[in-house]
């Protein structure tokens, strides 16, 4: 079995840089010399090589949901971006121990990957699953749901792609369904009150299998972009 230990980052503080190395995107935070790599698209041979639709979870944790998916839809090309170093390298662990060549972990933060480096319209579908919510009004600048990222992704989402949210935290779900309200480029699958409490289609998180062993109400939000 591949250990999660066994995958070192490929630079020192002092010469980070960005890499792409043993289906690992490495985009080293407090960085910003972000030209010198140049991403080659989807489908150059040191990412999928080959042109099959891209769908990608944003803040993938141990990748529980992601490598389950990439398991069973090989007819996809899946991207986990999770940018904490030793939760990437477990999902990591998961592509060398299962032969996931449809899946790449970016080990990077959301917002700097896709905007320095995913084109327009070359995406299929996102998912963010049970993202910290920062419930302090002081920590409302660490949530990943904001106007700007929800315009990024309206960005790199081809035509009709989905978005999907999934929070268990009420507050942060009316804050996803405001924010929507003001921004006319994606319209929710689900009318109102914009989310369903169950989705037995969609898969299994490890904080989803958390926080409904404790009771938690989960809701899932789906808006495709018009
Ligand atoms: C609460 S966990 C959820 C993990 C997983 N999605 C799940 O449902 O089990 C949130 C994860 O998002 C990561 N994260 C938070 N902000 C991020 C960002 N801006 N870019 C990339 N990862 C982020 C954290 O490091 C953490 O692993």
């Amino acid at each position: 079995m591949t250990k999660s230990v066994k995958l070192r980052c490929p630079f020192t503080w002092k010469d980070r840089h960005v890499a792409l190395h043993d289906r690992v995107w490495y985009i080293p935070q407090y960085y910003n010399q972000f030209e010198t790599f140049k991403f080659e698209g989807w489908e150059h041979p040191n990412l999928f090589g080959n042109k099959k639709p891209v769908k990608i979870e944003y803040c993938s944790g141990n990748g529980a949901w992601i490598g389950s998916k990439a398991i069973s839809d090989p007819h996809t090309n899946w991207v986990a971006v999770e940018m904490k170093f030793e939760r990437a390298r477990k999902i990591w662990s998961k592509i060398k121990r299962e032969q996931l060549n449809n899946l790449l972990v970016v080990c990077g933060e959301a917002e700097t990957l896709t905007e320095q480096y995913i084109p327009d319209d070359s995406v299929s579908e996102v998912s963010i699953n049970f993202p910290d919510p920062w419930p302090k009004q002081r920590h409302a600048k660490n949530r990943i749901i904001k106007l700007p990222f929800i315009k990024e992704l309206h960005r790199v989402l081809k035509p009709g792609g989905m978005f999907h949210f999934v929070t268990d935290d009420a507050p942060y779900s009316e804050i996803m369904i405001e924010l929507s309200k003001k921004f006319d480029g994606f319209e929710s699958v689900h009318p109102a009150p914009y989310y369903v409490h169950e989705n037995s289609e969609y898969g299994t998180s490890f904080f989803e299998e958390l926080w409904r062993e404790r009771g938690r109400v989960i809701r899932y939000h789906q808006y495709r972009k018009i």
